[in-house]
């Protein structure tokens, strides 16, 4: 699919991606014990299009119910903050924000939306699609991790702001790093500003561990196509078939973690950042936690990052949250 002319003049692009911070981090997960790896390299195209499977398998509840409550507050959500410009932090496919797109159009309102992601090709091909979709969208597509975006978020021709941060990505950053990405956003928004946030909550062990270990598998090849993605990357040697994908929740913390086992001592290099790393048979790296939320805990959390919650929205089984927070004064 190609822009038409008219439609190129509705949108622009911004490339913050700077690569050399993130293989510092890189190199850094990979010397701890036990090692990590950074999450943002799940997400090249191919894991994009992985993770897509993913939000579509029986057992991956979390966009499903997501979605259903975004059907049913959509329209509530763009009465509450009138007119504004949506950014959305890891818009992937933009399937979700499509609904409320719907109802700022449903209103009469003009569109204005960012997305923002790392993965350059998902978000061109996303931005494509919909500045087909709604012939009046004006787009401002940003390459970058959150952190860039929110440090350098462009200005917006409307005044009101809504940050948007769906699928319960806030899980995926441990309690520090949390508290740090609420005062970016804090900060990154004017008093009056919005927060669109959509949680995943604490809920019977079985459900939670079957999200990440689906029957098809889907998810343990995204789990493996992390490797790929760094031997594609970095030239690098990473043997993806002695590696196994491991998820299992960690009742004392709430979280999913999940990682990669080796099934044998093996050495890999990363040669063009002239890195090596070494491996035990048995010895895992962690990939990713999605932590599960306690409702009002994490609501007192964002009221003392000024992010006062306005509404809430959970589904029927009270799976998952979706809250609308304005950004109030600083005290
Ligand atoms: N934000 C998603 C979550 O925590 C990310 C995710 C879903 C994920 N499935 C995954 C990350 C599997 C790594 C592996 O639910």
């Amino acid at each position: 699919m190609q822009l038409a002319k008219e439609e190129s003049l509705r949108c622009r692009w911004i490339t913050l991606d700077s690569p050399e911070v993130k293989e510092v981090d890189l190199i850094q997960g990979l010397k701890q014990t036990p090692k990590t790896l950074p999450c943002q390299y799940f997400y090249d195209d191919r894991g994009s299009a992985l993770f897509e499977q993913i939000c579509d398998l029986p057992e991956y509840y979390p966009t499903r119910t997501e979605q259903a409550i975004l059907e049913k507050c959509a329209l509530e959500i763009a009465q509450t903050t009138g007119t504004c410009e949506l950014m959305e932090l890891g818009s992937g496919s933009s399937r979700k924000t499509r609904l409320l797109l719907d109802a700022y159009q449903q209103l009469d309102r003009p569109l204005h939306y960012s997305p923002i992601d790392v993965s350059a090709g998902m978000l061109k091909t996303t931005a494509l699609d919909l500045l087909h979709q709604y012939p009046t969208l004006r787009l401002s597509g940003l390459v970058g991790t959150y952190e860039q975006a929110l440090a350098h978020l462009p200005e917006s021709e409307i005044e009101r702001r809504m940050l948007i941060f769906l699928g319960s990505t806030l899980g995926n950053l441990n309690e520090q790093e949390c508290n740090d990405f609420l005062t970016q956003i804090q900060q990154a928004l004017q008093p009056g500003d919005f927060f669109l946030l959509g949680v995943d909550l604490q809920k019977s062990i079985d459900i939670v561990e079957a999200a990440y270990n689906d029957a098809q598998g889907v998810t343990a090849e995204f789990n493996l196509n992390i490797l790929r993605h760094l031997n594609d990357r970095f030239q690098g040697n990473f043997a993806i078939d002695q590696f196994v994908h491991l998820a299992f929740y960690n009742a004392d913390r709430h979280q999913i973690e999940m990682h990669l086992l080796s099934l044998q001592t093996q050495v890999a290099v990363l040669r063009s950042l002239d890195y090596q790393v070494s491996l035990q048979a048995g010895e895992t790296i962690c990939t990713e936690i999605s932590r599960k939320f306690h409702l009002p805990t994490l609501m007192s959390s964002l009221e003392e990052h000024t992010l006062k919650p306005l509404q809430v929205w959970t589904d029927p089984q009270n799976w998952f949250a979706l809250l609308l927070c304005q950004r109030g004064q600083l005290h």
